[in-house]
């Protein structure tokens, strides 16, 4: 079943460029929101196995693509946790916040239940679709999820979260690994159901100080794949410590996953030489670049980072994901620039 351009991109360099796009499964197309109008409340609608479907599979409709990403939200974890996760429109997520040194919430509690139309979604998705496209499941890492548990929302600077960091540094590993346990247990649902590979969303990592880099997002990764493994779960993991910088570098040996994504901050030459030759390579062209309407230098950017991908494992993909500004047609191009080129 792992018969797809994903799988086989993750596991050797091999001649056609897989392709798909971080967030494609959301706002920039307006069909979208005629799905999304179903339900009110956005958990509900990550609960509605019929939509989820639905929007999982709605860029395929669309674009000639690799992956489908199953329609969800890392905060799906946070609200399993009964942290009363609500999303209010133009304001983003909303969370009861955590008090350092609480210990009720570290108390190991079953959220795989909770999570149960998120499997059933799963199973159809990998029934329906061809073999050929790649079922993607995912979570958030630990520090991310810690920062929205802390912070009670977005933030800026997650001053909370590193306050809580400095302040109460027991309780707060003791929280990562309290996560650490969560996420496996989701991604190893995701993976029994039929995920062909699983991504981690490390969404706020350049917010860690760099000193508590390799506690805070290095080391839970790492402990994460090694609770995957260690139950026979061989799905391939691809990590995004998005914006870290050259703290990528210790990831990309020491985390243990099978493919790191960059973001459209990254130099890709700097990249090639310095990041572990062993793991493959996602990314990064800017999805701002797909917001203009005569975007500038599209197709050079395009194949200026495949060409710096010539040697390595690599899937195309975004540095982060779509935003609802951005362009079907040109989100067409680049397809059509990655299908037609030869390496
Ligand atoms: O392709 C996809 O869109 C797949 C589904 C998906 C969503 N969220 C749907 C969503 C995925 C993979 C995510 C991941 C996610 N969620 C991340 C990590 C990736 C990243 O972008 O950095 C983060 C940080 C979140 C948290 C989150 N969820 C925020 C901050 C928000 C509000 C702001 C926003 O981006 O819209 C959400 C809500 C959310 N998640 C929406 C969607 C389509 C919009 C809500 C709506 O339609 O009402």
């Amino acid at each position: 079943m792992n018969n797809n351009l994903i799988n086989k991109a993750l596991k050797s360099k091999i001649a056609n460029v897989p392709i798909w796009f971080l967030r494609q499964a959301g706002r920039h197309i307006p069909e979208y929101y005629n799905i999304r109008r179903k339900e009110k409340n956005f958990i509900d609608f990550c609960l509605n196995e019929d939509l989820v479907i639905k929007c999982t599979k709605l860029p395929l409709k669309y674009y000639d693509l690799d992956a489908a990403i199953v329609f969800s939200d890392i905060l799906m974890i946070p609200w399993a946790m009964k942290r009363n996760v609500k999303f209010c429109k133009n304001y983003g997520p909303s969370l009861d916040p955590m008090i350092p040194e609480e210990t009720k919430i570290l108390q190991n509690i079953s959220i795989i239940n909770e999570l149960t139309p998120l499997k059933n979604s799963i199973m159809c998705l990998r029934k329906e679709l061809p073999s050929s496209i790649c079922l993607i499941g995912f979570a958030g890492a630990p520090w991310t999820l810690a920062c929205y548990l802390i912070e009670g929302r977005g933030s800026k600077d997650f001053i909370n979260t590193r306050k809580a960091l400095w302040s109460s540094r027991k309780w707060f590993m003791k929280l990562i690994d309290t996560l650490i346990v969560y996420i496996s247990q989701k991604l190893e649902m995701q993976a029994n159901a039929g995920a062909n590979v699983l991504m981690l969303f490390d969404t706020w990592s350049h917010m860690i100080p760099n000193n508590f880099f390799k506690d805070c997002a290095i080391t839970p990764v790492s402990k994460i794949v090694k609770i995957l493994r260690s139950k026979k779960i061989y799905t391939p993991i691809i990590g995004l410590p998005f914006k870290a910088g050259p703290s990528i570098i210790d990831y990309s040996y020491e985390s243990l996953v099978d493919c790191i994504a960059l973001d459209w901050s990254i130099e890709l030459k700097w990249a090639t030489k310095n990041i572990n030759n062993e793991i493959a390579i996602q990314g990064n062209l800017d999805p701002a670049s797909l917001i203009p309407n005569d975007s500038n230098n599209l197709e050079k950017n395009v194949v200026s980072i495949l060409d710096s991908m010539k040697e390595r494992k690599f899937i195309f993909n975004v540095g982060h994901g779509l935003t609802p500004e951005c362009k079907i047609e040109n989100v067409k191009k680049v397809i059509n620039i990655v299908r037609n080129y030869q390496r």
